[in-house]
C-alpha cells in the first residue's frame, strides 16, 4: 500500500455523526462543542490507551458548512462531507426510511427503493475510504451502527491489515425479516467483513448468527464466532450501559435539586408525577402511554388534581414521513388530555417538543416519581437506565417495556407490554400506588445493576475483544 494512503491513528471511530454540534457563543460566533450523547463519554476514558484516535462522522450539515479536519478534546475529527441528494437517500431515506423500520419489527412500514440503496452504497464507501486513509497500520477501526452496515466489508478490501469492530445500537431482526430486504447479502457481507460484531442483546446475535449461515454466507464456529473467507468473525453481545457516575454526582447538585423542586411546585405539587423522556420516534411508545392515561383519567382510576405528566419528545428525523404523521397523533391525543382534563393554569400533560440540556433532564428524573418507557421495539433504551441512575434516594418506579434491551437487565422495572394497552393501564397504577419499601427494594436493585454494567465497561470489553 503507498505511504501516503496510511494515516496516523491507531483507533479509528466510525459513526455517522461526530460527537460535536455548533453552538453560538456569548460574541454570537459559532463553535464546536461535544455533543451530550453517550457515545463519546463511553469512548473517552478507553481513547486515553491509543496514542492517535481519529472520528469519522457527518456534522449534520451541508457540504458547503462542513470544516476540515480538526482536533477536539485529544481526539483529530474527519468530517464526512454530504450533500442534501446524499443526506436524502442515505440517510433519511435507507437509514431511516428502510433499515430504521424494519429492523424494529416493522412497526411502520419500511420502504424499498434501488436508488436509496445505491445512495446509501456510495456513502458508505465515502466513509469507507475517509476510515481507510485515517487508520494506522493494524490499526483498530470501530465501525457503528445500521447507517454504515457496509463500512466493515469495503474497508477489509481497501485495508486488510485493520482489526475491523463493528457495533449494532438497535435491533437485529429475525430471520423472515431481514429477508424481505433486497440487498440482504450484500448487507450481510459488509458486516462479515468485520472481525467483531457485537449486538446489543444476545437474541440480537443469534439473530445475526442463524442469518449468516442461512443465507450461505458463513459457516458456524461455535456458538459466537462464524467463520467468513477462512477467517473468524466473533459474534456477540454487549449491552451498552450509560456514565453512572456522572447521572449519580449531578443528582447531587444542589441547582438540579432546586429546579426539580420548582418543577414539582409549577405543576401545583401533584401527589404523583410521570414523566416520558424520548426522541419524536414511532418506536418509543408515546402514543401508548398518552392513550392509556386518557384512559385511566376518564375512569377515574387516576384524577387530575392528583397526578401530572411531563412528555419531552425530543425533534427527530423531521424529513422522514412516519415522523410527521407521529407528531400530528401525539399533539392531537395530548390535546385531547388537556381539553377533557385540565384546568386554567393546570394542563394535565405538559408537552415539549425540544431538546433538553443535560441539567433540566436531570432536573425532571429528580421530579418524577413515576417514569414511562414503553417502546414497541428498541435496542437499549438508555432514558430508563439515566433515571435509575439518579434516583439517589431509591425511590420512584420504572414502567418499561418488555420490548427495550434493557429489560433483559432491568427486571425490577414493572414490565409491560406496550401492545397490551390494560397491561400498561394497570403498570400505571401500580406505580402510582406502589408502597416506598417495594418501590426502595427495586430500585436499591436496579440502580446496582446499571452502575455494574456502565457504558466506560462497555466500551472497554468491546475493544479488548477486538485487539484479542
Ligand atoms: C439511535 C441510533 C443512533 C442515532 C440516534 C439519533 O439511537 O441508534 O445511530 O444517532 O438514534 O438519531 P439521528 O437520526 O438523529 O442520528
Amino acid at each position: 500500500m503507498p505511504a501516503s494512503r496510511v494515516g496516523q491513528a491507531n483507533l479509528v471511530v466510525v459513526a455517522n455523526r461526530l460527537p460535536i454540534m455548533r453552538v453560538d457563543d456569548e460574541t454570537g460566533n459559532s463553535k464546536w462543542v461535544t455533543s451530550p450523547g453517550g457515545l463519546v463519554a463511553a469512548l473517552m476514558p478507553a481513547m486515553a490507551d491509543f496514542d492517535g484516535v481519529a472520528w469519522l462522522g457527518w456534522t449534520g450539515e451541508q457540504t458547503e458548512y462542513t470544516p476540515d479536519a480538526f482536533d477536539h478534546e485529544g481526539i483529530r475529527l474527519i468530517p464526512v462531507p454530504l450533500t442534501d441528494d446524499e443526506r436524502e437517500l442515505h440517510y433519511d431515506g435507507m437509514s431511516n426510511g428502510t433499515l430504521w423500520p424494519l429492523y424494529h419489527g416493522k412497526i411502520e412500514p419500511p420502504e424499498f427503493h434501488r436508488h436509496w440503496f445505491e445512495g446509501y452504497r456510495r456513502v458508505n464507501r465515502r466513509f469507507a475510504e475517509a476510515a481507510a486513509a485515517a487508520a494506522a497500520p493494524g490499526a483498530l477501526v470501530w465501525v457503528h451502527d445500521y447507517q454504515l452496515q457496509l463500512v466493515p466489508g469495503m474497508l477489509r478490501a481497501l485495508r486488510p491489515d485493520l482489526r475491523i469492530g463493528y457495533f449494532l445500537h438497535i435491533p437485529f431482526p429475525s430471520l423472515e425479516l431481514y429477508c424481505q430486504l433486497p440487498w440482504r447479502n450484500e448487507l450481510t457481507l459488509g458486516m462479515l467483513g468485520a472481525d467483531l460484531l457485537g449486538f446489543q442483546a444476545p437474541s440480537d446475535a443469534a439473530n445475526f448468527h442463524q442469518l449468516a449461515r442461512a443465507l450461505g454466507l458463513a459457516t458456524r464456529f461455535g456458538p459466537s464466532a462464524l467463520e467468513f473467507q477462512d477467517r473468524p468473525v466473533q459474534v456477540r453481545a454487549f449491552p451498552i450501559g450509560i456514565d453512572y457516575h456522572r447521572y449519580e454526582q449531578a443528582a447531587t447538585d444542589h441547582d438540579i435539586l432546586d429546579r426539580a423542586r420548582s418543577l414539582r411546585a409549577q405543576l401545583g405539587q401533584p401527589q404523583i408525577v410521570m414523566l416520558g423522556v424520548d426522541r419524536l420516534d414511532y418506536t418509543k411508545g408515546i402514543d401508548v402511554r398518552l392513550r392509556a392515561f386518557k384512559e385511566l383519567l376518564a375512569e377515574d382510576r387516576l384524577h387530575p388534581s392528583q397526578v401530572s405528566m411531563i412528555q419531552i419528545a425530543e425533534p427527530s428525523r423531521d424529513k422522514v414521513e412516519a415522523y410527521v404523521s407521529l407528531r400530528e397523533r401525539v399533539e392531537r391525543l395530548v390535546g385531547e388530555i388537556n381539553g377533557d382534563f385540565g384546568r386554567v393554569g393546570y394542563p394535565v400533560v405538559h408537552y415539549i417538543h425540544r431538546t433538553q440540556s443535560f441539567q433540566e433532564l436531570l432536573a425532571m428524573y429528580r421530579a418524577a416519581d413515576v417514569m414511562l418507557v414503553t417502546p414497541f421495539r428498541d435496542g437499549m433504551n438508555l432514558v430508563a437506565k439515566e433515571y435509575v441512575a439518579s434516583r439517589l434516594e431509591e425511590s420512584g418506579v420504572l414502567v418499561l417495556s418488555e420490548f427495550a434491551g434493557a429489560a433483559h437487565q432491568l427486571k425490577e422495572a414493572l414490565l409491560v407490554n406496550p401492545f397490551d394497552i390494560d397491561g400498561v393501564k394497570s403498570a400505571i397504577v401500580a406505580a402510582a400506588t406502589m408502597s416506598p419499601e417495594e418501590a426502595r427494594r427495586r430500585m436499591r436493585s436496579m440502580r446496582r445493576s446499571v452502575a455494574r454494567h456502565d457504558a466506560v465497561g462497555w466500551a472497554a470489553s468491546f475493544l479488548e475483544a477486538l485487539r484479542s
